[in-house]
């Protein structure tokens, strides 16, 4: 049924791409790699006046499929094949299984999904877009996979309980919260993937493998990625987000990014006067400062601070690079770092990204403002708490959530995330000999 499609240009492509695929490590299980070398992704790319070429189509990126007319944002995608793959490999979709996908866009994943499940299997996906959903539906029968997909068009939030339960549910959009009919709709030790914020106020994201246990579900991976927005009536997106912390902007540029942007965690008591002083702050020139504790993964321990230090001043800064290279001369520029007020006096302390694996300030910090030096104590504070955790990353991150409030208790070095219908919580596995 699947031999639709298979000119050899379109099948040496394809071989292209999951050899690329399996090369990089984000594709591993043998059975996922065939359902991507059965599948034809040009099918699912509407041929609407201009057709992609065959070799865009087989890159490892994401596609646009559809724009909101009034606004030109994206509103749906092709996913990047490394990222589903990594989501497949996550939900484990064998023979015989059923499956849930929310969002299913023209239908290229509930393909792979199909293909996946076989012919004792079945795929039920829901997508918020009547047009796309349509067109879903014509391209996974064009596939002659009409037969084990049903194509739903409504709020994937609201789930689809006429076929539940769900041995797995797959979200192909990104979530601030989950949904109480993700939880009710699976089989008992059934496995959630989604792409969902959990630092919200640094839009955190990434893909968090979850396993139902009982009324919790527990995380058995996380990987990094990021996907559109859910839309529909219970999702906010944009201003709820910043309403968690502050947001600093200096001013637009001329291409309309913002010139200086600092983003911090519950400080509702800076004004709009205090975000000023901060920004001004930053724009005086800098005091250079050693670590004491090196940071071996940059990325690790920023995503430490943003997950578990996030309630402790934690900022991040983003600056339009051109405008601080060109107007302020300033090389070291985005990075995370501690905001602290003493009265009305502000101080900052920043660690930019490093600009490569030798950049040899990558140890070091920038200090601002009038008492940068007790910012220092609290952050080498950090790093050791981090180092004494094992330099604990997001392979490391357990994440149990729980519908509505949480009663439990909380164990020792986790933390709470409450979202609108849920409540996450958080915390490093430390591994025996890892801690110091
Ligand atoms: C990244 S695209 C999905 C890609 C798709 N799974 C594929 O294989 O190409 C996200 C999709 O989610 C849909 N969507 C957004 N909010 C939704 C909701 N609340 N319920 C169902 N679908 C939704 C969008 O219209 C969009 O088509």
């Amino acid at each position: 049924m699947l031999d639709f499609h298979n000119d050899e240009q379109s099948l040496e492509l394809r071989a292209k791409l999951v050899a690329q695929l399996v090369k990089s490590g984000d594709l591993k299980s043998p059975a996922v790699e065939r359902s991507f070398l059965k599948v034809p992704r040009e099918l699912f790319v509407p041929k609407n006046g201009v057709t992609e070429e065959l070799t865009t189509i087989y890159q490892n990126n994401p596609l646009t499929i559809k724009t909101d007319g009034r606004l030109g944002e994206v509103i749906s995608t092709s996913s990047q094949p490394s990222v589903m793959a990594s989501m497949l490999q996550l939900l484990e979709p064998c023979e015989g299984k059923k499956i849930l996908e929310i969002g299913t866009g023209t239908g290229y994943n509930a393909a792979l999904l199909a293909s996946l499940v076989g012919s004792s299997g079945k795929v039920v996906s829901v997508e918020l877009d009547p047009d796309l959903a349509e067109l879903a539906r014509k391209n996974l029968c064009t596939l002659g996979l009409d037969n084990r997909t049903l194509v739903i068009t409504g709020d994937g939030w609201e789930g689809y309980s006429e076929e539940a339960p769900y041995d797995g549910i797959i979200v192909t959009a990104q979530s601030d919260d989950i949904a109480p009919a993700w939880f009710e709709q699976l089989t008992a030790d059934g496995r959630l993937i989604l792409p969902m914020y959990l630092a919200p106020e640094f839009q955190f994201s990434t893909i968090v493998g979850f396993r139902r246990q009982g009324v919790l579900l527990k995380s058995f991976n996380l990987v990094q990625g990021r996907f559109i927005g859910l839309r529909g009536y219970h999702t906010v997106h944009g201003p709820e987000i910043s309403r968690y912390g502050i947001l600093v902007n200096l001013g637009a540029a001329t291409d309309g990014e913002h010139i200086v942007q600092i983003e911090s965690a519950l400080l509702p008591e800076i004004n709009l006067a205090r975000r000023a002083d901060l920004l001004s702050l930053w724009l005086a020139p800098g005091l250079i400062a050693t670590l004491s504790e090196k940071i071996p993964s940059f990325f690790d321990f920023a995503n430490f601070l943003r997950l578990k230090k996030s309630k402790d001043g934690v900022c991040k800064v983003i600056v339009n690079p051109q405008h601080a290279i060109q107007n302020l001369g300033r090389t070291r520029i985005q990075g995370v770092g501690l905001v602290h007020f003493e009265g009305d006096q502000p101080s900052l302390l920043l660690l930019s990204w490093p600009t490569s694996a030798h950049d040899e300030t990558r140890d070091s910090v920038i200090l601002y403002g009038a008492n940068p030096k007790v910012l220092m104590v609290r952050f080498e504070n950090i790093i050791k708490e981090w180092k004494d955790l094992g330099y604990v990353g997001l392979k490391d991150l357990r994440v149990t959530a729980n519908q509505g409030n949480w009663t439990g208790e909380l164990g020792h070095g986790s933390w709470v995330l409450p979202l609108r219908s849920a409540t996450l919580v958080l915390d490093y596995e430390v591994r025996v000999g890892d801690a110091v």
